[in-house]
């Protein structure tokens, strides 16, 4: 892709309002956005997908959304300041009246998380959903019957997962001291009920 432009945001709205910040992470399918979900139902807080803002930014039918899709179909990671930069505008559009802000599937790389915290704010939580590959390939294998996404393709899922590991994992490593893993192999209320118990200290 090209070199980005970088949208001129004023962060400091941002930062100010101290708010708490959770990472969402997990492979391909891992149920991060299933999880969110009852995250928000339960706790209030902002959810905020890359995967979908990206895919609202290449829905929009722009010349960037365009060379998106074709790095998302290929299952690789997009340039990092196209996702800070989209994450920072919708956080400044909710921060007046947000209670915080669960960030799914973001950062996918070490470079993303200390890019965050440098200009945004820091994570307060990582939570971290650990599922076996062959489980994750079954659940988007299963949901490529109805999602349409370009990505939900046993070639893609494949890229996906090698993106996964060889990017993701370490950002786990990095994030040890504020990461507590969950075995999401369990059905979405048992995988919740151990979210509950991470999050509750924070309350
Ligand atoms: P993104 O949209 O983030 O996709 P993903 O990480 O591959 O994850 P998914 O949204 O597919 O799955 P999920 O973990 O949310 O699971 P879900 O709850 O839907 O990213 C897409 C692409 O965008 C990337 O490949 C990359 O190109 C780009 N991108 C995104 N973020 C980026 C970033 N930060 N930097 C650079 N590039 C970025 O569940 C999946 C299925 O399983 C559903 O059908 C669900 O019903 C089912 N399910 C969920 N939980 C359970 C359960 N416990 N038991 C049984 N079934 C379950």
């Amino acid at each position: 892709m090209a070199a980005v432009d970088r949208k001129k945001l004023d962060l400091n709205p941002l930062r100010d309002a101290k708010l708490p910040v959770i990472f969402v992470l997990g492979g391909p399918g891992c149920g991060k956005g299933t999880q969110c979900e009852r995250i928000v139902k339960k706790y209030g807080y902002t959810h905020l997908s890359s995967g979908d803002l990206l895919r609202e930014e290449v829905g929009s039918g722009s010349e960037r959304g365009k060379a998106l899709n074709a790095i998302m179909e290929k299952g690789d990671l997009v340039p990092l300041e196209v996702v800070l930069d989209l994450l920072a505008e919708a956080m400044l559009k909710q921060v007046s009246t947000s209670k915080g802000f669960l960030i799914d599937g973001y950062p996918r790389e070490q470079a993303q998380g200390v890019q965050f915290e440098q200009s945004i704010l820091p994570c307060s939580k990582v939570l971290y959903f650990e599922v076996p590959d062959q489980v994750m390939v079954e659940r988007l294998l299963n949901r490529a019957k109805t999602s349409g996404r370009v990505d939900d393709n046993e070639e893609t899922i494949k890229k996906r997962l090698a993106t996964f590991h060889k990017h993701s994992e370490p950002v786990i490593e990095y994030y040890k001291n504020k990461c507590n893993t969950i075995a999401a192999l369990g059905s979405p209320d048992e995988v919740f009920t151990e979210v509950q118990k991470a999050l509750s200290s924070m309350q």
